[in-house]
C-alpha cells in the first residue's frame, strides 16, 4: 500500500520533465528493437527427415507472412502464405506438398530431399503496410546409409547457416 504522501508527490512532477522523457524513451526503443531472425532446426538435415525454419523475434502487428523459394520475392515462387486476421493459410505455386506454414510464421518441411537445399525468403507485411524480408538457408545432406562419406562431409559443414537479408520498403 502506498502512503497518501506518494500520491501527493506524483502530482508535483514538472510537466517539462515528462515531455523530455518521451523522446528519450522512443530513441531507446529504436536502439533496442530486436531484428527478426530465422533458425533452421536442424542446421543440416539428413535427406528424408523434417526441417523447421523457426522465425524468432517478430515484433509489431503483422498482417501476414509468405514464404518464397529462393532469395527473391516472386509470385511464382510462393510456397505458402498465412493471414493473421482470419488465421488462414494458402499454398502457392512453389509448394511441393511437404511444407506447412504455422501461424507464427515458421515453416515446416517434411521428408526433405537434397533438392530442397537452398535459400528461402520470408516476407512479412505489417499493419502499417511496411514490409520486411529475411532469407534463410536450408541444407540437406544424403543419409550416411545411402550417401557414403561424401554425404557426411557435406553434413559436417559447420557454422551458422542463416543468411539475413533485411530490407524494409514501403508498398
Ligand atoms: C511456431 O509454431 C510451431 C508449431 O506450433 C512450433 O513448433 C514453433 O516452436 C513455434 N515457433 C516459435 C519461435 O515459437
Ligand atoms: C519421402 O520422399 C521420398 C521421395 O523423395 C519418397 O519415396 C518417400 O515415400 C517419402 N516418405 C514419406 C514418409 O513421405
Amino acid at each position: 500500500m502506498e502512503p497518501p504522501l506518494a500520491h501527493a508527490r506524483r502530482g508535483c512532477i514538472p510537466w517539462n520533465g515528462l515531455l523530455l522523457a518521451v523522446p528519450l524513451i522512443t530513441f531507446w526503443k529504436l536502439l533496442t528493437t530486436v531484428k527478426p531472425t530465422i533458425e533452421s532446426v536442424p542446421i543440416n538435415a539428413a535427406e528424408g527427415t523434417d526441417v523447421l525454419l523457426l522465425v524468432h523475434s517478430v515484433t509489431g502487428d503483422l498482417l501476414g507472412y509468405s514464404w518464397y523459394r529462393g532469395e527473391r520475392v516472386e509470385n511464382n515462387q510462393i510456397i505458402a502464405s498465412h493471414r493473421i486476421d482470419d488465421s488462414t493459410s494458402t499454398t502457392g505455386l512453389a509448394h511441393s506438398g511437404r511444407e506447412t506454414i504455422y501461424p507464427n510464421g515458421s515453416l515446416l518441411f517434411q521428408n526433405v530431399t537434397q533438392h530442397d537445399t537452398g535459400y528461402y525468403t520470408l516476407f512479412m507485411i505489417k499493419n502499417d503496410l511496411q514490409t520486411e524480408s529475411l532469407a534463410a538457408q536450408l541444407r540437406v545432406y544424403l543419409d550416411s546409409t545411402q550417401g557414403g562419406s561424401s554425404g557426411l562431409s557435406g553434413g559436417a559443414i559447420a557454422g551458422i547457416v542463416i543468411g539475413v537479408l533485411a530490407g524494409v520498403a514501403l508498398i
